[in-house]
């Protein structure tokens, strides 16, 4: 038998998980996530929900992986017995579908990263120039193309593959996010952009809380990459013990960091063309911001640099999820790396098609992966962690952390209850919704 991939260095496991987390659902899901629920209360929560749910269950997956070392459905197969096993299912599928439509939206980046350079970007013709770039067969080719650079990445293995591409990707996902920034606030308009963003009225909370609770939720899982079993996967390549709890601070501290970043950067450009972030939808960083880039001078190429590092990070991200569904093809079927990847990737470029075609597809997608199976994922897991294996998870998560104590015990209660009724009431809210 082959012996099993492992990482190169803790920083390569790092830097993986941290590339997975941080992508699109950071720099376009996240701005209009805030846009349609009403500002600051939306952060507000948002924060809180990935402190008190995000963080735990990152623990959750990364227990179940590195005890296990295998992929979702092998590490399953392994801890439980009957229909546990089949939770394994539920990533495999949401896998196969987020990374679907996701390459569809990293195409359009790319695409205008090319309109930037070009100087192409309209203010009054933005709407329709992002119905252009959007659907179409130029949707399709771009598609075609991200998701051959997915392939290639994953074929490649996981450490000359996965982590070196991550070594240079993620330090400058963070460098060129501060920079931007660091740009967007010296624009005018930005105080009342950070007014928005950061001064939440307890007024929206209050009214609002029902819609922005599993919206945020819904968001808080995307943004981690919790729920389809990557955290299980990257973890299960983790060779020695370390500190699990002091790398999942790491993980969710600097996709948080990033989101914010990204808040910080799109609103106050919105602000400073007097665009409002509103209820623009998907199409907001690119329709809105790219009108705006085309108000700013050196907005063309401000805006490819921008779009360029949202590419970058979509496929950071997008080779986790293609992780997932071939770990499981080469440990369970036995088929190898390279097949299993163009095998998949192919597949997965035929569903995104539809979604290249009509942003409908996007919308239903995302709502159905996102909201309903992620949450769904994260919430069997939880149960099956912290009701099923306990003295296990207590073990593993313990291992690594000098002086312990109780810290253990204590982060199984939170997953037995209080995280796991939340999640019943999220799951149920978000599924009405849909
Ligand atoms: N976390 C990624 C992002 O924020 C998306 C993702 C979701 C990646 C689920 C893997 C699994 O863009
Ligand atoms: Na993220």
């Amino acid at each position: 038998m082959v012996q099993r991939e492992t990482w190169a260095t803790r920083a390569g496991f790092i830097l993986a998980a941290v590339g997975s987390a941080v992508g699109l659902g950071n720099i376009w899901r996240f701005p209009y996530q805030v846009g349609e629920q009403g500002g600051a209360a939306f952060l507000f929560i948002y924060l809180l929900l990935i402190v008190m749910i995000g963080f735990p269950v990152i623990l959750v997956e990364f227990v179940v992986g590195r005890n296990t070392e295998r992929n979702p459905v092998g590490a399953l197969k392994r801890l439980g017995s009957g229909a546990w096993t089949k939770i394994g299912w539920v990533f495999v599928t949401a896998g196969f579908v987020i990374l679907s439509y996701y390459s569809v939206v990293a195409g359009w980046t790319l695409r205008y990263v090319l309109l930037g350079l070009q100087g192409q970007y309209t203010a009054d013709g933005a709407p329709a120039q992002f119905g252009e770039v959007a659907t179409g067969l130029d949707a399709v080719l771009l598609h075609a193309i991200f998701m051959a650079a997915v392939i290639a990445i994953v074929a490649l293995g996981i450490e000359r593959g996965i982590e070196l591409s991550v070594k240079v990707m993620v330090p400058a996902i963070i460098a060129i996010s501060i920079g931007l920034a660091v740009y967007a606030f010296t624009l005018e308009g930005a105080g009342d952009a950070y007014a928005y963003y950061l001064s939440p009225e307890l007024s929206t909370i209050t009214s609002q809380w029902t819609t922005i609770l599993p919206a945020a939720a819904a968001q808080a899982f995307f943004t981690l990459s919790l729920g389809m079993g990557v955290m299980i996967t990257y973890a299960s390549y983790l060779g020695e013990d370390r500190n699990l709890a002091e790398d999942a601070g790491i993980i969710a501290g600097l996709d948080t960091f990033i989101a914010f970043l990204a808040g910080l950067i799109a609103f106050p450009i919105l602000f400073a063309a007097g665009i409002e972030p509103g209820a623009s939808g998907p199409a907001l960083i690119f329709v809105s911001l790219a009108a705006a880039f085309a108000e700013l001078p050196l907005g063309g190429i401000l805006g490819a640099i921008f779009f360029g590092t949202v590419a970058i990070a979509a496929l950071s991200s997008a080779i986790s999820i293609m992780e997932v569904v071939v770990s499981y093809m080469i440990d369970e079927r036995g088929v190898g790396r390279v097949p299993a990847t163009v095998a998949l990737g192919v597949a997965m470029f035929v569903v995104g098609v539809p979604a290249a075609l009509d942003l409908i597809f996007i919308d239903l997608y995302d709502g159905f992966a996102n909201s309903i199976l992620l949450m769904l994922g994260g919430l069997l897991l939880s149960i099956f962690v912290g009701w099923i294996i306990p003295d296990l998870a207590i073990e593993e998560v313990s291992k690594g952390i000098k002086d312990v104590g109780s810290l253990g015990v204590a982060w199984l209660w939170f997953i037995r209850i209080p995280v796991v009724l939340a999640l019943i009431v999220l799951v149920a809210l978000n599924a009405w919704d849909y």
